[in-house]
C-alpha cells in the first residue's frame, strides 16, 4: 500500500484524532534560504454593479501598485463586465508585473465564463502557480446544483433561478485536480477563492465547501506525516463584503472586504475610497496583512455603520 493511501484509509480510525490535532499545529515554513513574497490584492470592485463606474477606484489601488512593484496582483471576483470596462482593463494594464483572476459570481451576470475569461485575458477558470517559496492555487466556485443533481456552470445569471443551497458549487474534476495539486505541492499554500468556506454568515450559500475543507484537512494531514512544508496555510475569499479573520485546523481564513460596499437588506452603501491590501509572506513562516480603510460616502445609518467596518484589517501572523 502506497503511503498516501495508508494515510487516505487511516481515515477516523481509534487514535487519529490525537494525529489530527498535532498535524494543525505544524508550522507552514519553506527549507532552504530565506524568501518572500508581496501581492496585491484587491476583490469585489462590481464595476457598474448599480450603475456606478468604478475606474477611478480601481485606479487607487493601481496607483499604490505601479509604485510599490509588489510581485503580482490578483482580484479575486466580482470584478467587472465583459462590456463597457475597457477603462478598467486600462488600469489594470498599467501594471506590467503578473496579474492573476478569480472568477466571482457576478462576473457571469451578462456573460459565459469564456466570456468574461477572454476579455480578462485569464487562461484557465482554476490553476495554481509558485513563487518565492509558496505555491498558489486560484479556485472556481461557480457552479450550480440542478434539481437532478447535475452541477452547471454559472453563465449569464443563471444561478438566479435557484435558491441559495444550490449555489456556489465546486465541481468534481477541480476537485479532484485541486487535492492532486496539493499532494504535489513543495511550499506552503495559499488559496484564493470568490465564495468562502469558511466564516460566512450565509450559511445555506456554502456549496459543497464541506468537500474543499476536507481536501485541505487530508493534504495538511498528509504534510504533517511526511514532515512537508507544503501544508495549505491560508485561504482568502471574497464575496461577503466584511472584514473577518479566523482559524480552522491549523488554516488562516481571511473574508477580505469589497473595494466598493457593503450590501444590506436596506440596499448598498458604498465606501468613499478604495479598499485592498498588500500581503507579505516570508518563507520563516510569516504572513503580514497591509489593508486599507476609510469611511462610508454619504454617511451610512449607525446600524449598518457599526456591524460592517469600511475597512480591510491590518494582520501580522505566524504561519
Ligand atoms: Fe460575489
Amino acid at each position: 500500500m502506497q503511503r498516501r493511501d495508508f494515510l487516505k484509509n487511516l481515515g477516523v480510525a481509534a487514535g487519529s484524532v490525537a494525529v489530527y490535532q498535532n498535524s494543525f499545529s505544524i508550522p507552514a515554513y519553506a527549507s532552504g534560504p530565506a524568501q518572500k513574497v508581496r501581492f496585491g490584492m484587491i476583490s469585489d470592485l462590481h464595476h457598474l454593479q448599480f450603475g456606478q463606474e468604478e475606474v477611478k477606484r480601481l485606479g487607487g489601488f493601481m496607483d499604490d501598485v505601479v509604485k510599490t512593484h509588489p510581485n503580482f496582483i490578483i482580484q479575486c471576483g466580482d470584478f467587472c463586465r465583459h462590456t463597457r470596462s475597457e477603462g478598467i482593463m486600462e488600469q489594470w494594464n498599467r501594471y506590467k508585473g503578473p496579474k492573476y483572476h478569480v472568477l466571482g459570481n457576478h462576473d457571469m451576470d451578462y456573460c459565459s465564463k469564456e466570456t468574461i475569461m477572454q476579455f480578462w485575458g485569464m487562461p484557465k477558470r482554476y490553476y495554481s502557480f509558485d513563487q518565492n517559496g509558496f505555491h498558489f492555487v486560484a479556485m472556481d466556485r461557480n457552479f450550480l446544483k440542478e434539481d437532478d443533481g447535475r452541477l452547471t456552470h454559472y453563465d449569464t445569471s443563471n444561478w438566479g433561478k435557484l435558491g441559495s443551497p444550490k449555489r456556489s458549487f465546486t465541481d468534481q474534476e477541480q476537485l479532484d485536480w485541486l487535492r492532486d495539486d496539493l499532494l504535489k505541492a513543495h511550499s506552503p499554500v495559499i488559496v484564493f477563492m470568490h465564495q468562502p468556506v469558511f466564516l460566512s454568515d450565509f450559511h445555506d450559500e456554502l456549496g459543497n465547501a464541506d468537500e474543499i475543507l476536507k481536501i485541505f484537512d487530508d493534504v495538511n494531514f498528509n504534510a504533517a506525516q511526511n514532515k512537508s512544508p507544503a501544508k495549505v496555510a491560508a485561504v482568502f475569499m471574497g464575496h461577503d463584503h466584511d472584514d473577518r479573520y479566523g482559524q480552522r485546523n491549523g488554516v488562516h481564513y481571511f473574508i477580505v472586504n469589497s473595494a466598493t460596499y457593503v450590501y444590506t437588506k436596506g440596499g448598498a452603501y458604498y465606501y468613499k475610497d478604495p479598499l485592498y491590501a498588500f500581503v507579505t509572506l516570508e518563507t520563516s513562516g510569516k504572513l503580514t496583512i497591509e489593508g486599507r480603510s476609510t469611511i462610508y460616502s454619504p454617511a451610512a445609518p449607525e446600524a449598518v455603520a457599526s456591524r460592517f467596518p469600511t475597512k480591510i484589517g491590518d494582520h501580522d501572523i505566524k504561519l
